[in-house]
């Protein structure tokens, strides 16, 4: 019999995330357009990319630090749904035939697969702005002022000095050393990440200590993140990862930690950041407990 005390913390995290997925899930089913005319075709499309089985961590990561504040849920929910909007847009046109050429993702053939290459261009596009609607609405916060602030926030780190500006340096495949290699890294994908963790800093006016220890955890967490994506590409198992894996990233003469140290280094390099964002977190104290948990769960990740 398992008692809730004989739990891990990595058992509660677990669940957490799984929390944050289904209400996240839901909220983006009632959020997400529908159409009945023709664009319906669309509509259709931003669901199977938004709604299909992601581990929306991103979500998580909001939803779980906003257990430091004192804040409402709302708010977060909806401010990570709109990031979940761009994230999934990412992903389409990540896989487009003129960016990463793949085939699956999530387990099911990607976007322009089951449907078209335009169709994909305009989920992208769509998904983009769906996010951005989601945010500035009324029922987000109360505050224009906060509202403006996330849609701000949420535009910097998606655009040409966040995760589109890291997706040009991923496809020019510059070989720069590992200082370059970081940072494309820290735009293409820490840049969103780390918005998660903005959401309830920017929620609940949060001073400059935590706001500062929260984003150097962020950027940590984020860096490895992308580390272990990099390594899953190597090493992982492409049925539990539902996308390419076989040293894709190598053969398209991808410049990453892996591709640049090698395997063990780059393992390394996890293990290192890990530490170091569990111990940005040291201001929170015991609050922060399953955020640090959260650093291993995540990076432990095989899907
Ligand atoms: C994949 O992100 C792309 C990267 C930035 C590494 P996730 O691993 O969060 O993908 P989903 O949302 O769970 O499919
Ligand atoms: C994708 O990085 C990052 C973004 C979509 C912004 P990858 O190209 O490594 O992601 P996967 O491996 O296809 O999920
Ligand atoms: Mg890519
Ligand atoms: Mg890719
Ligand atoms: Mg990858």
């Amino acid at each position: 019999m398992t008692s809730a005390a004989a739990q891990t913390p990595i058992d509660i995290v677990a669940e957490r995330v799984a929390e944050a997925a289904d209400l996240v899930t839901v909220a983006l089913d009632q959020l997400l357009p529908r159409a009945d005319g023709p664009e319906q075709r669309l509509t259709e499309a931003m669901r199977y990319a938004a709604l299909g089985p992601g581990k929306r961590l991103r979500p998580f990561f909001a939803m779980e630090s906003a257990r430091l504040f004192d804040v409402e849920e709302r708010p977060v929910l909806r401010a990570a749904c709109a990031l979940e909007c761009i994230h999934a847009y990412s992903l389409v046109h990540d896989d487009l035939p003129s960016m990463d050429d793949d085939d699956m993702r999530r387990g099911r053939p990607t976007v322009h697969k089951q449907y078209d290459e335009a169709t994909a261009v305009l989920v992208g596009d769509a998904l983009q702005s769906a996010a951005f609607e989601i945010m500035a609405h009324p029922d987000t916060h109360e505050d224009p002022s906060v509202r403006a602030e996330l849609v701000r926030k949420l535009a910097i780190a998606s655009g040409a000095r966040g995760m589109a500006g890291g997706q040009m340096i991923d496809l020019l495949g510059v070989r720069e050393d590992l200082g370059g290699v970081a940072r494309m890294q820290r735009l293409k994908t820490g840049a969103l990440i780390a918005f998660a963790f903005e959401i309830p800093l920017i929620v609940a006016d949060a001073d400059d200590g935590e706001r500062s220890a929260l984003m150097m955890f962020a950027n940590d967490l984020g860096l490895a993140y992308q580390i272990v994506d990099d390594l899953l590409d190597v090493e992982g198992d492409e049925d539990l990862l539902g996308k390419a894996a076989k040293g894709k990233d190598a053969a398209k003469g991808k410049a990453n930690f892996v591709t640049l140290l090698g395997v063990d280094a780059a393992k390394e390099r996890v293990g290192v950041l890990a530490e170091q964002a569990r111990r940005h977190l040291d201001l929170f104290g015991e609050d922060a407990k399953f955020l640090r948990a959260s650093v291993d769960f995540v990076l432990q990740r095989r899907s």
